[in-house]
Formats: structure tokens, C-alpha cells, sequence
């Protein structure tokens, strides 16, 4: 599997999975051969995603987690514990601590200077950010002195991420994509579905290929064992130039599924 700033390609996402199931669909993901797991404090699912890495069997070592702190967890007097909290609650200190979303009045320059102290006391073994606009992320790694390894973002093919993509590549950051799939949209996609016809693959498999291809890793969410091994097969070939400026085409349509109330402005 090819990683990218360590970071697999291929994992997956837990998001909108609780208890018994997260568990479950987690250590049926691990199973299968995915080493990259995507929680956040805000999911409410840590200590399942914690509990199904353990139920896999497979060494910690060997599985990159992933967890975000909270939007109301960012200021002075909260962040610290919200993050030990996360520690507890999974079990373990995760490879990699992103800040969720910028905070509302759009000033990181704390949230910034928390992440890196937590990063310092041990909380975590990488970190980053996710939702920042090529704005933030400059500015974000510049506080951090360049130790920033990700940004997660919204990324399909039926948005057009380029800017954030170059942005990312220019200040040695590496995207995630989340809602990868855009929720089954884009499999719905015509051209998608001609090119999984030629591979013969699913078209869900087209669409991570075209991610990762762009050295972008994706976590897509599946409650099916069969889905996850399928995911992890998109590492097994390549799309032809061709292929992937059909697809990138598709970004026209400007579909952002995730845009919640406290995000004012994307710049
Ligand atoms: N940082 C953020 O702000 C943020 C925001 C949103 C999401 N996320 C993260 O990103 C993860 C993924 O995003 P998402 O869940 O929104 O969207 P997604 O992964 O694009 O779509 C999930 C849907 O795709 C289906 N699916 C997955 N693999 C499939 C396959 N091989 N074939 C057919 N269908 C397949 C799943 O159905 P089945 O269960 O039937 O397979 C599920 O309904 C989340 O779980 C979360 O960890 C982060």
C-alpha cells in the first residue's frame, strides 16, 4: 500500500458509526488488510473505534489512527484535557491529531499553538488540520515551522479541489479525502461507471484510483466487510491520463456535501 507522508492511502472512515457496530465494522476493516482508521471526538465513537482496533489482532503498530479535536474543544481551557480525554478513551495515542475545523472567527493562530504543545506532551505522534482553505493551511504551517503533515478535506470527483490540492503539494502537506465517494454520488456517474466497465471493477474503485493516483489518501466509510476489501483494491491498478482528466471533468458540477453553518467562508 503506498503512503503518503506515512499516511496509507486507502483507509477508513467511521463517521456516522457508534459502539457495537463501529467496533465491529472497524476490526472487519482492519481484517481485511485497511491500515488507516478516521474517528474524531465529535463522532462519540473513540472508544469503539479503540475497542475494534484491539478486537482485530492486528499490532497497533501496524494500524495509523486518527482522531480531531472538537470545534467547542479549541480554546486555552479546553483543548488540552479534550485531548487526553481521546487518549483514554482510545486506548492509545494516535499517529496522527487534527484540528476539525477552523474555529469559527477563523483566528487559528491558538488552536495552532495548542496543537503543537499537544503534539510536544507526547498526545500524538504527527499532526494536522482539516477543512482549511489554501488561506489557513499557509498560515497554519507557517506557526507550525512546516510540521503540519495533512489537511482533510471534502474531495471527489464532483468537486473540484485543484487550488487546495496544489496549495497542499507546495507547502509538503498531504490531503485526506473525506466523503470520498460523495456518498454513492459519484458511482451514479455515467463516465465513471464506462471506465469501471473497461477495468471491469466497481465504479466505487474508479473513484478511489482517481484519488489516490493523485497522491490524495481516502477514507471512505463502508458498514459492509465486502466494500472494505473492495476499497483497498483500488491500490491494485492504474487509470490511463486519459481516465483521469474524464474524471476530473466531473468537478464542474461543484458538489460540496459538508458545508455546516459555522464554516462563514471556504477562503
Ligand atoms: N473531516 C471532516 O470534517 C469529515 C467530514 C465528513 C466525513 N469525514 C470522514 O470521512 C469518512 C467518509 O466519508 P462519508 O462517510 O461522508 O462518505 P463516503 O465514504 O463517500 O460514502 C459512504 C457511503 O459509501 C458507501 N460505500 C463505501 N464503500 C463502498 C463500495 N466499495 N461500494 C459501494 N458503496 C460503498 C457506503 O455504503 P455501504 O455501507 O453500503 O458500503 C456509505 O453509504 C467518514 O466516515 C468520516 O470518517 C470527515
Amino acid at each position: 500500500m503506498d503512503r503518503f507522508n506515512g499516511i496509507p492511502a486507502i483507509g477508513f472512515g467511521t463517521y456516522p458509526l457508534s459502539g457495537v457496530e463501529a467496533e465491529r465494522c472497524v476490526a472487519a476493516a482492519i481484517e481485511v488488510g485497511l491500515r488507516h482508521i478516521d474517528t474524531a471526538q465529535m463522532y462519540g465513537n473513540e472508544k469503539a473505534v479503540g475497542r475494534g482496533i484491539s478486537a482485530s489482532g492486528v499490532k497497533r503498530d501496524d494500524v495509523f489512527l486518527v482522531t480531531k479535536v472538537d470545534p467547542s474543544n479549541l480554546g486555552a481551557a479546553r483543548f488540552a484535557d479534550s485531548v487526553k480525554c481521546s487518549v483514554d478513551d482510545l486506548g492509545t495515542v494516535p499517529d496522527l491529531l487534527l484540528i476539525h475545523w477552523p474555529p469559527s472567527d477563523g483566528d487559528i493562530d491558538g488552536p495552532v499553538e495548542r496543537l503543537l504543545r499537544a503534539g510536544e506532551q507526547g498526545m500524538a505522534k504527527q499532526l494536522g488540520v482539516s477543512n482549511f482553505s489554501p488561506r489557513l493551511m499557509r498560515r497554519a504551517q507557517a506557526l507550525a515551522g512546516g510540521k503540519l503533515i495533512c489537511n482533510q478535506i471534502e474531495f471527489h470527483p464532483l468537486l473540484d479541489q485543484s487550488a487546495w490540492l496544489a496549495t497542499a503539494r507546495e507547502l509538503g502537506l498531504v490531503l485526506t479525502a473525506y466523503s470520498p465517494l460523495a456518498r454513492g454520488k459519484c458511482m451514479e456517474e455515467k463516465v465513471v461507471q464506462e471506465i469501471a466497465a473497461r477495468h471491469q471493477r466497481p465504479a466505487s474503485e474508479i473513484v478511489l484510483r482517481w484519488i489516490i493516483q493523485q497522491g490524495v489518501a481516502a477514507i471512505p466509510m463502508t458498514r459492509k466487510r465486502e466494500n472494505a476489501a473492495s476499497n483497498l483494491r483500488a491500490a491494485e491498478f492504474t487509470l490511463t491520463e486519459a481516465e483521469m482528466s474524464t474524471i476530473s471533468a466531473l468537478g464542474n458540477r461543484n458538489l460540496r456535501l459538508i458545508n455546516p453553518s459555522w464554516m462563514r467562508s471556504w477562503d
